[in-house]
């Protein structure tokens, strides 16, 4: 195990009585931020309370070369509340065109953290991703070589595939030869909802990890469904039965360093979101640190949230854990807004169903 549990962190919390934690700041390894009048007004609800996040590149038209990443970047900086030192890594959408020697340079200056590939038409703004994976072998040899993770959405899009098994059929039939093609390929499964998916996770330490989102972790397809839909619970891959939520929730609180904290908190307008055809996404930046704990706690497994949401990220991405902290504490239920008002509409914060009493501060 890469993280042993930190006496500190033990000896400030005693299971069932304490009511304070501190843990080095988080990351998110997989957050949308959008672009424009959205990213303004929701980029500061990411940057109270994480350090860095990988910023997917699914923006229209996507990022796709060095030139793009570096001008989002530029954007992203600009857009960062006053006094704040918020990092955002970049990712390159890999397309059938992808140029390998422009990933080389992206990476290798330190201006791009890892390159995205999405099946085409997997989710929102995926046109422009892979058909035939043949076509993006030359960009992964290079990719391997100088040590650029790939973070893959790992859903197949054949129509004859039910939606709920379309992440454990891209492991078998896409994934695991994909990387028996590539074997030194660093690849993290964002988003997995799946046991098979957090299964395949751990099968081959700092090769491959996952990314777990909050709300995979408290939401299964009931709460879709049951009961009239629920748009704002609708995201791609769409969360599946209580048994994987289960094993997801293991998995997030076991402490293997093969798992880590990516929220994929996607905005999207409500007017887009409580529609007759519906976007995906679930937006969880403001509450994810105070869901996660509430999340732990109920495992009893507080002192593996640090690894979870601030040690393991870095660990597998070869970069340093953040320097401060953050305190998350035990109190009063918490008040989080219903919405977020932006300049392009209002978007609703994921509600976790039941009430949060964590607090978090700096
Ligand atoms: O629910 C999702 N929303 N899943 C994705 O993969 C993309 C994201 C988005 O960009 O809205
Ligand atoms: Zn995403």
């Amino acid at each position: 195990m890469g993280f042993g549990l930190d006496d500190a962190v033990l000896a400030r919390y005693a299971p069932g009585m304490s009511t304070q934690l501190q843990i080095t700041r988080p990351d998110d390894w997989h957050l949308h931020l959008r672009d424009g009048a959205m990213m303004q007004g929701i980029l500061p609800e990411t940057t109270r309370h994480f350090g860095r996040a990988i910023i997917m590149p699914n923006l229209v038209p996507p990022v796709v070369t060095g030139a793009d990443a570096r001008a989002y970047r530029d954007r992203i900086l600009a857009a960062r509340p006053e006094g704040c030192d918020f990092a955002p890594l970049m990712t390159l959408y890999l397309t059938e065109d992808t140029d390998p020697k422009d990933v080389r340079a992206a990476h290798t200056s330190g201006l791009v953290t890892a390159a995205k590939l999405y099946p085409a038409g997997a989710t929102t703004n995926s046109a422009s991703g892979v058909r035939d994976f043949d076509k993006i072998q030359p960009v992964l040899e290079t990719m391997a070589e100088i040590g650029m993770p790939m973070c893959v959405h790992g859903e197949v899009t054949d129509s004859d595939i039910d939606i709920f098994d379309r992440e454990a059929v891209f492991i078998d039939q896409v994934l695991d030869p994909l990387r028996q093609r590539v074997p030194d390929l660093k690849v993290v499964m964002e988003h997995i909802t799946t046991k098979d998916g957090a299964d395949y996770a751990r099968s081959a330490p700092g090769k491959l990890a996952a990314t777990i989102t909050t709300h995979h972790l408290i939401i299964n397809r009931n709460h879709i469904l049951v009961g009239g839909i629920k748009p704002h619970y609708y995201c791609l891959p769409v969360a599946k039965r209580e048994e994987h939520r289960l094993a997801l929730v293991k998995a997030a609180t076991s402490g293997n360093p093969a798992y880590f904290l990516g929220t994929d908190s996607a905005p999207h307008t409500d007017a887009l979101k409580e529609n007759a055809c519906g976007c995906a996404g679930v937006f969880s930046a403001t509450n994810t640190m105070a869901c996660l704990a509430a999340v732990f706690e109920k495992e009893d497994a507080l002192p593996q949230l640090e690894g979870f949401a601030s040690l393991n990220g870095p660990s597998f991405y070869g970069l340093p854990p953040n320097s401060d902290k953050i305190t998350l504490t035990k109190g009063d239920v918490v008040t989080f807004p219903e919405k977020i008002e932006t300049g392009d509409g209002p978007v609703t914060v994921f509600d976790p169903g039941f009430p949060i009493h964590w607090h978090i501060s700096q």
